[in-house]
Formats: C-alpha cells, sequence, structure tokens
C-alpha cells in the first residue's frame, strides 16, 4: 500500500478513506493519530495490526463535539459535562461508561471507553465531514515515541496505512490528559496536555494512579492498560535525573561516557558540546518542552549513542507530563538529586 500525503484543502478524501474502512494518520493539538472508523470493528482492527499494538490496549474515540456523549457513554456523571463544557475541545480524554453500539474492538471488552473532542482544525474537521466518531491511538509503531508531525508518522508508517493529513506540527506535544471519571473520586491514569492543576480546578480532589508515577509489579494491572507497556523508549538506554537543574547538568556532565547522548535544558547545552545533544527548551518554558520531548527521543535512534541522560522538569503545569513520558523512556531508571526549580 501507497501511503498519501494529504494537504489540509483535502479533508474530503481523508473523510471518504475513513468512512470506507481505510487508515488515515490525523493532525491533533496533542500528537498525529492513527484514525479508523470507530464504529467499524474490522477498520479498527487494521488499526491494532498496522501499530503491532498489544490486543489489550483499548482505543479512544474521538468526536467533534460534547453533545455526541450521549451518543456512545451512559451514566454520564456531572464532573464529565463541566469537564466537556470547561476544556473541550482539547487535550483532555475522559473514561466513561459506554454504550452498546461501542465496538468490543475499541474498548478491548472492557466497560468503559475512553472519549475526547480533540482541538485542532483539521481533526474536527474530518470526523465532522466523516459523520462518524473516529477511533485513534497515537500514530506510532507500538513502542515508539508518539508523532508529532507528518514526517515523524511516515517514519513509521509509510506502505502500513493510506494516508497522513499534513497539518504541520502539533502544537502540544504531549497526549492528552486521561482522567477516569467512573470511581467516585475522579482519577488520573496519564499526566498530559491538560495540566493536572486544571483538572482539579474543575473536579476539586483527583487521584493519581500509581502507574503514572512508578514501574508497576509484574502482578500489578494498571487502569489504563496503555501504562504498562515500555514505552516511548530510544534504542539506547535512559537514565533520567531529576533535581535543580544546575545540580542535574553537572551530575551529567560528570557522568558521560564516549557515546552518552544528553536531553537538557537549552541553558545547559554548552556544557554537552561534542555529544549529541537534543536540548528541549529553556528551564521555565515547560511548553516548549512538551512540544520538543519526542522529538528529541526520536531523533537519538539515527546516532550512534549507547546511552542517553534527560534532565527533567518540576512536576507543576506541562512538567508533569514531560517527566512523565521520560521517566517512561527511561524505564523509571532515575537518578534522583532533590527538587527541581519550577
Ligand atoms: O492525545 C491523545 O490522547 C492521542 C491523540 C491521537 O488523540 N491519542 C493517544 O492514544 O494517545 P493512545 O492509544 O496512544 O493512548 C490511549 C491510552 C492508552 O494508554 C489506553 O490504554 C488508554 O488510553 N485507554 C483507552 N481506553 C481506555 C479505557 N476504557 N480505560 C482505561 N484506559 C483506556
Ligand atoms: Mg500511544
Amino acid at each position: 500500500m501507497k501511503t498519501r500525503l494529504l494537504t489540509a484543502n483535502e479533508i474530503d478524501t481523508a473523510a471518504g478513506i475513513l468512512r470506507s474502512g481505510g487508515l488515515v494518520g490525523i493532525p491533533t493539538e496533542t500528537v498525529y493519530g492513527l484514525g479508523a472508523n470507530g464504529l467499524d470493528p474490522e477498520a479498527v482492527g487494521r488499526i491494532f495490526t498496522a501499530k503491532g499494538r498489544p490486543q489489550d490496549n483499548p482505543l479512544i474515540l474521538h468526536i467533534p463535539d460534547a453533545s455526541w456523549l450521549d451518543r456512545y457513554c451512559r451514566n454520564i456523571p456531572p464532573a464529565a459535562c463541566a469537564l466537556a463544557e470547561a476544556v473541550w475541545p482539547g487535550p483532555l480524554t475522559m473514561i466513561l461508561q459506554r454504550r452498546e453500539n461501542v465496538p468490543n474492538a475499541v474498548t478491548c471488552g472492557l466497560d468503559t471507553v475512553g472519549i475526547r473532542c480533540p482541538g485542532h482544525p483539521l481533526a474536527l474537521a474530518v470526523i465532522r465531514t466523516a459523520g462518524i466518531p473516529v477511533a485513534a491511538p497515537s500514530g506510532n509503531l507500538s513502542g515508539r515515541p508518539s508523532p508529532t508531525c507528518a514526517r515523524h508518522m511516515l517514519e513509521d508508517m509509510d506502505g502500513r496505512i493510506d494516508a497522513i493529513l499534513d497539518g504541520g506540527s502539533c502544537g502540544v506535544g504531549v497526549e492528552s490528559t486521561i482522567v477516569d471519571l467512573t470511581p467516585p473520586v475522579p482519577r488520573l491514569l496519564r499526566p498530559g496536555g491538560l495540566p493536572l492543576e486544571r483538572l482539579q480546578a474543575v473536579l476539586g480532589e483527583v487521584a493519581v494512579d500509581r502507574a503514572v508515577t512508578a514501574q508497576l509489579g509484574s502482578g500489578e494491572k494498571p487502569r489504563a492498560p496503555g501504562m504498562k507497556y515500555r514505552h516511548y523508549a530510544p534504542k539506547a538506554p535512559v537514565v533520567v535525573v531529576t533535581g535543580e537543574s544546575l545540580r542535574t547538568a553537572r551530575y551529567i556532565r560528570r557522568n558521560l561516557g564516549q557515546r552518552t547522548g544528553v536531553i537538557c535544558f537549552d541553558e545547559y547545552a554548552p556544557l554537552f558540546s561534542g555529544c549529541t545533544v537534543e536540548a528541549i527548551g529553556p528551564v521555565s518554558d515547560k511548553a516548549r518542552q512538551a512540544r520538543r520531548v519526542f522529538e528529541a527521543l526520536r531523533a537519538f535512534d539515527s546516532t550512534d549513542v549507547d546511552a542517553i541522560y534527560a534532565q527533567c522538569p518540576g512536576s507543576g503545569g506541562l512538567g508533569f507530563a514531560v517527566a512523565n513520558r521520560l521517566k517512561k523512556a527511561a524505564g523509571f531508571q532515575v537518578v534522583d538529586l532533590g527538587e527541581a526549580e519550577e
């Protein structure tokens, strides 16, 4: 199969491919998604094949506005409506009880479904034109960093899917925040593009699932099945160093080997001249770090580095998501030098 690159004025073509059961790469504000008709189990099945995705890892349904919630979910709590009102379209996925019309292929047999209304004009236009909910995981091969531009998605998916709609670089850069609204106290399953503080402002108390901050033991079952898999990892092993940025930079510098790669804040890049360096933004600019983190992780695979050290932002705002992606890429190999500045 030849994968076509579509431009922003080919929305109808993208929508037509989705309606006829095909696979389309779709730009969202977070990362590129691999979309299929979310009501067609065969089309959804093709997503798993194209990504090499484990069969027990459910997909998110993308809808064009909150009025579609009721079509696919039941017992919708008032908190879900309040959140939809406050932050959709935007980088938030809600886990809710599903209706029978949502195929098992999407939910992997769970009685809940993840739903999100993406904050990207092209994604919304494709979904609206197709007139169907679009099932879409991130558009990477399973285990690879998520794609934040059409070229990254093509690297992974060329020849495996029908088309990619090119919407340029993603504005947020990390995937959506996932909150489970089915328990009495809402539970954060994945930190993402919507800061936890924003969720708390609408919901009050939010529990943070253990899988967010630690590697689960082999017997433990995470509530978001995807959180148990090795993810985002470059070929070379990653070690994350947490703490105040000058301390972490000095630590990394002291421990450099012959072919060590470094992910650092812009201010410290000069300390690592001679190394393969990915500077992900100034210490204080977490939005930029979020936009850069997957691109940085991806970049090392075309180099000969045999180990990677990463500086890590503090956990306020988007720093929570950036730190989570770095630590997952590291399999939670962390050197802890104390609290980071925010
Ligand atoms: O920003 C995003 O969310 C992107 C864009 C394309 O929308 N999508 C994305 O999908 O990141 P994916 O499949 O890469 O990650 C979805 C995560 C997985 O960890 C999956 O296990 C979890 O959501 N998930 C999906 N449905 C769930 C459910 N019913 N209950 C718990 N977790 C669920
Ligand atoms: Mg993913």
